[in-house]
Parts: C-alpha cells; structure tokens; sequence
C-alpha cells in the first residue's frame, strides 16, 4: 500500500487521508499522523473504507471513549455505540434510524456536561442526489467575528438543551419518539462557555448553535436572543464552509469542538443510511 499522506482540500478545512485502510490494525506512528491530521484540518475524509460496525468502533476508540446516543431507539442492533442516521423505514414503516439528524447547525452532544470530541460517520447508502453535510469552520468564525461582537460575546456562557428544538422535529417527524423519563433525565440543560479553547491546540472557537443554544446565561432575554442570531449567521458565513458530497464506503471524521455540522438533505424517496460513532471529549472551558 502506497505510503500514508494527507492531502488538504482547497476549502477552510478538510483533507483527505490517503493510503489507509481502516480494516487493518492502525499502527501507532500512522495513528500519531491521523490525529495531527485531525487537529490541523478538524475533518478527515478516508474514501471506500470496506469496514465493519466493529473495526468503526474499534478506530473511533483510539481516540476516546465513545459516547451513547439517548434515542437509543436508533441504535445499530448489536451495537450500542453506533447510532444509526438514515431516512429508511422497514417493512412495518418504522424508522430504523435518526432520519432527520443535523437539519439544524449544531455540534454533537453541545448539551452534555462532556459534549463531543469528535464524531465518525461511515456512509453505509447514499441518494442518487443531495445528502451532503456542510461543516463551518469555529475558530474562523471566532478569529473573524467583528470586534464589536467579540467584545459583547467573551467570558459569555450560554445555555444547551437537547429539547430545545425537539417539538419542532417531532412536528415535521411525527415517527421521533416522546423521551422517557430516563431519556429525559440524560438531558438536562447544561452551561458551556460561549467561547471556548481547543484542549489540544489552544484555539479559540465560537461554541454556540442553532440546534441546542437557547440562552446566554445572565442576558436579558431579547439581547440574548439577537446576539446569538448575529452568532449563528456570521458563523455559517459561506467563506467558513466546506461541503461534504459523499462517495460510496466514505468514512468521514470531525473535530466537534472546532466545527458545527448541518445535513442538507435529501429527497423523502431516496435512501441514505450512515453509521455514526461519537467520542467523548472534555468539559468546555
Ligand atoms: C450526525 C449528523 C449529518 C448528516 O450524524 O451527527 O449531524 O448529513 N449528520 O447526516
Ligand atoms: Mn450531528
């Protein structure tokens, strides 16, 4: 096999990691390039990865513990720590993943004391047209963000809750489940940091999203609600986006503390199935 490289993409972040295959045990100098790769460039694209749910889950795990999704409805059978992201009904009509996940921008598990460090999705079946994913560049948004609003944002916190669009998905996926007491016990509220520094590379980044921020803590409740609407946008700006188009057994790797995420769907017709393995990071801070 040709020898590992890592060819960035010609966007403000991403690159493509070549001459490596996940089914193979991953020996420790090529994991020490991944994770440089990954700090350096927040998303890793490996392309026609033939890999199992297990050999997902054993990569993901070089990097953290992995984290269980709360809708556990949707877990892969057999494999708790894989959530299944897909539109496809079976044969009674039930779903048999997440078939609406990240329509909103959003950074996975933001509403968990130890939100994301980063999330694995494995293209299992793809649509004929869309179903890309989109993913905005945080420390850019922060680096760029007028001083005005920096000045307005730092040392802010803000509130994330996994509820907080939850009505409104259930309205328009009337199959997403009512949460049990139990599952609504795993999300409560939780405060982060609006502007919070990367545990490994020390960059700031802008920590707030459409999906889970509903408040800035100790803001009057309109100023809080126009400044983060001024955050939202001015972090989703196009010059901070690449645009993922999948390819059959693409593997795809990002960074949830330097990156928002939005899928941007595709026909109800079309089948689109991914498997999704997230891991643990630190308390934001
Ligand atoms: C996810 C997610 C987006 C997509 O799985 O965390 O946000 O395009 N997916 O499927
Ligand atoms: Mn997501």
């Amino acid at each position: 096999m040709s020898p590992l490289q890592i060819q960035a993409f010609d966007a403000p972040l991403g690159a493509e990691v070549i001459g490596l295959d996940l089914a193979r045990p991953l020996a420790d100098q090529a994991f020490v390039r991944i994770h440089r790769a990954h700090l350096d460039h927040h998303v890793l694209v490996f392309r026609d990865q033939r890999i199992t749910p297990a050999q997902q889950i054993a990569f993901s795990r070089r990097f953290g513990p992995l984290q269980i999704h709360v809708l556990h409805q949707f877990q892969l059978a057999g494999f708790e720590e894989v959530l299944v992201v897909s539109n496809i009904k079976d044969e009674h009509g039930r779903p048999i993943g997440l078939g609406d996940a990240g329509v909103y921008w959003h950074s996975d598990l933001s509403y968990k004391a130890h939100p994301s460090l980063g999330s694995m999705l494995h293209a299992q079946e793809l649509p004929e047209t869309g179903g890309d994913t989109l993913f905005a560049n945080m420390h850019m948004a922060w680096d760029t963000l007028p001083a005005p609003l920096r000045a307005a944002t730092a040392g802010l916190k803000a509130e994330h809750t996994y509820l907080a669009k939850y009505a409104e998905l259930q309205k328009r996926s009337p199959w997403r489940p009512d949460l049990s007491d139990e599952q609504k016990a795993q999300v409560r509220p939780v405060v982060h940091p609006v502007v919070r520094t990367h545990p490994e590379t020390g960059r700031k980044a802008l920590f707030v999203s459409e999906h889970f921020t509903t408040r800035l803590v100790g803001v009057p409740e309109d100023e809080s609600a126009a400044l983060l609407r001024e955050l939202f946008a001015h972090s989703v700006r196009p010059e901070h986006l690449y645009r993922h188009a999948w390819q059959p057994h693409d593997m795809v790797f990002w960074d949830n503390r330097s990156l928002m995420h939005l899928a941007a769907g595709c026909p109800d017709d079309q089948r689109r199935k991914l498997y999704r393995t997230t891991i643990e990071g630190d308390v934001p801070y």
